[in-house]
């Protein structure tokens, strides 16, 4: 029988990406063998070499092309060498947003033997699933700049479509895995967007009578997932809030090297990439930890349907992450293909 083939694109980027993509094309190659499919690779040059050399961010011919695709691998973006927002907000957020890419999805967990930054946590309580709303809210970047007196402003827009896809979504997963739900938000203040997120929140909750429901102010929400994680199993939240509060509960699980995440849109092509971004300081050192990177691909196998390599990889990922300290990308990355035979 021939294997089955997926097309994906991978988007190297900046700094760090392309040393940690590698190790996630290694694994993902390696998991191929083993669950019998076999990945048709095409390659993006997009980030700042492409900028500096050509002046493009993100041809459109690119956007274009990149639905015919399963899935997108990327690894970072960001250089000092171009002026900040550049690659940010023409790259990454306009894939996210031209493409629909409409969750945000942040698997945080706390693996054996990695040490959080909080004394005495166990990889029980610190599981905690992010579901970022991925096109809007202030990153739909509305507003004026202001001057001569004018305030700058910076418009959050929350569709009563994308607040209720995104929710749906949420309870969906915390469903289907038997979690709980936190909404987080800020409703004491935003009472708009906070209002119009509680209503549907509490509208699609009723459809769901399964799943545990709770609602933080995102204040309140960073103080208890620092004293009390394990309140918190999945996480749905606005575009800004959900930023935010991954970053946060990398810092619990260990660092930014150990988070992936999907930019999805279910059913269609998604884009896969580390939380963490292009660390330009240790580009080229060897010592990036490509254990977010290969989550990433771990999320993009589920999406693309290969549920037995996603497993694989997961294992994989639990076995290895707790012994990376100190050991360099390339035998992190040799450690997990081994894990993945
Ligand atoms: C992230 C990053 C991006 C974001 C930046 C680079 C625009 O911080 O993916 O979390 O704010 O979404
Ligand atoms: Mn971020």
């Amino acid at each position: 029988m021939s294997p089955r083939t997926h097309r994906v694109g991978v988007i190297p980027g900046d700094g760090i990406g392309p040393e940690v993509t590698a190790e996630a094309l290694r694994v993902l190659a390696a998991v191929g063998e083993s669950e019998g499919f076999s990945l048709e690779t095409v390659g993006y040059d997009l980030g700042a070499e492409r900028y500096l050399r050509t002046g493009e961010v993100l041809p459109a011919s690119v956007l274009d092309e990149l639905p015919a695709l399963e899935a997108v691998l990327m690894g970072a973006v960001g250089d000092p060498r171009v002026p900040p927002g550049v690659l940010e907000g023409g790259l990454l957020l306009a894939l996210r947003q031209q493409l629909d890419l409409y969750i945000n999805l942040r698997p945080s967990k706390l693996f054996d033997g990695v040490a959080s930054a909080l004394a005495g946590v166990t990889p029980e309580d610190l599981d905690i699933t992010i579901v970022r709303e991925n096109t809007e809210g202030l990153y739909a970047r509305r507003g004026s700049a202001g001057g001569d007196g004018e305030p700058a402003t910076e418009i959050s827009i929350n569709t009563d479509r994308a607040v209720r896809r995104c929710v749906a979504y949420a309870f969906d997963l915390a469903s289907a895995a038997g979690r709980s739900l936190t909404l987080v938000h800020k409703i004491n203040v935003l009472e708009r967007a906070g209002g119009l997120w509680k209503s549907i929140f509490d509208e699609v909750a009723t459809g769901y009578p399964g799943v545990p429901t709770a609602y933080q102010h995102v204040d309140a929400c960073g103080y208890l997932m620092v004293t009390q994680p394990r309140r918190f199993q999945v996480i749905v939240t606005d575009n800004l809030f959900g930023d935010i509060l991954s970053d946060l509960a990398a810092g619990l699980v260990g660092g930014l090297g150990l988070v992936g995440s999907g930019n999805l849109r279910p059913g269609e092509l998604s884009i896969f990439e580390p939380v963490h971004g292009s660390a330009p300081d240790i580009a080229g050192t060897g010592r990036a930890n490509p254990i977010a990177a290969v989550i990433s691909a771990s999320l993009l196998l589920r999406h693309i349907g290969e549920t037995g390599g996603a497993a694989r990889v997961e294992a994989a990922v639990a076995a290895v992450a707790g012994k990376a300290a100190g050991r360099s990308t390339r035998e992190v990355g040799d450690a997990l293909v081994e894990a993945c035979a």
